[in-house]
């Protein structure tokens, strides 16, 4: 690995897991040029399970969606991951594209802080992929990345989100009022976060002694 980079943004590029689960193995690595027809397929089929959680976008879901928009999205996607401020992952089921985890406004100093957000394909849902994937991008941020506090946002009305996020451990610290301009409107959150002070051990070995993953 390229030495200069590695400081500059420690736990990047990173291929994290696998974590076994009742989807299957769950991995997580960089998002690549290539994933250009696997992204547009499911988000397309996808459209209705996606877009309610989803920041508003200009131009129809399909056309926004379409796989000759991945290219520009990945390269801006690797432009922040270089500079230091995002961690881009795709996470895998059993090896296929299904979905993505995203570290995002990576602040070091005094903060040391970013945000999560995550997407699963309707396919594998209910099966623990997110919780799966979350642990290990938790872990990820506490541990190589060097963070102190990782935070995330969701609708009040993203139960599943919201069982996904309590599940690994996250705190609620408030409601955000209008903070969000998502699926056409200005949307309230939850804040949820937590900090290395909340973990005992790591959070996929918390996963794991409470039974909603298996050791590999
Ligand atoms: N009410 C309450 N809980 C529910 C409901 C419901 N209607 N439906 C499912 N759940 C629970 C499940 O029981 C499970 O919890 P459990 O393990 O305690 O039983 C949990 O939700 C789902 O856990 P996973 O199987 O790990 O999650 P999955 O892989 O299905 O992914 C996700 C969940 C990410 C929310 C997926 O449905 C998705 O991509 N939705 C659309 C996009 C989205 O909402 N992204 C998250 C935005 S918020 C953020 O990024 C911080």
């Amino acid at each position: 690995m390229n030495v200069f980079r590695a400081a500059q943004h420690p736990g990047w590029p990173a291929h994290l897991g696998p974590v076994r689960v009742a989807a299957g193995q769950v991995t997580l690595r960089p998002v690549r040029l290539r994933d250009a027809s696997a992204w547009a397929r499911i988000r397309v089929r996808d459209r209705d399970h996606l877009e309610p959680w989803e920041p508003t976008g200009r131009g129809a879901w399909e056309a926004r969606n379409h796989p000759s928009n991945w290219p520009s999205l990945w390269s801006s996607l690797k432009a922040e991951a270089r500079r230091g401020a995002m961690i881009p992952l795709v996470i895998e089921v059993n090896g296929t594209f299904s979905g993505q985890l995203t570290v995002g406004n990576i602040v070091r100093g005094a903060l040391r802080s970013a945000w999560i957000g995550y997407w699963v394909a309707k396919d594998v849902g209910g099966q623990g992929v997110a919780t799966a994937a979350l642990a290990l991008g938790l872990d990820h941020c506490f541990g190589p990345v060097g963070l102190h506090r990782v935070e995330a946002t969701v609708r009040p009305e993203n139960l599943p989100s919201q069982a996904v996020l309590r599940n690994v451990g996250f705190r609620e610290e408030g409601m955000l009022r209008r903070y969000l301009d998502v699926d056409g409107a200005w949307r309230d959150h939850l804040l949820v976060a937590m900090t290395v002070e909340d973990l005992s051990g790591t959070v996929v070995d918390r996963l794991i002694r409470s039974g909603r993953a298996t050791p590999t």
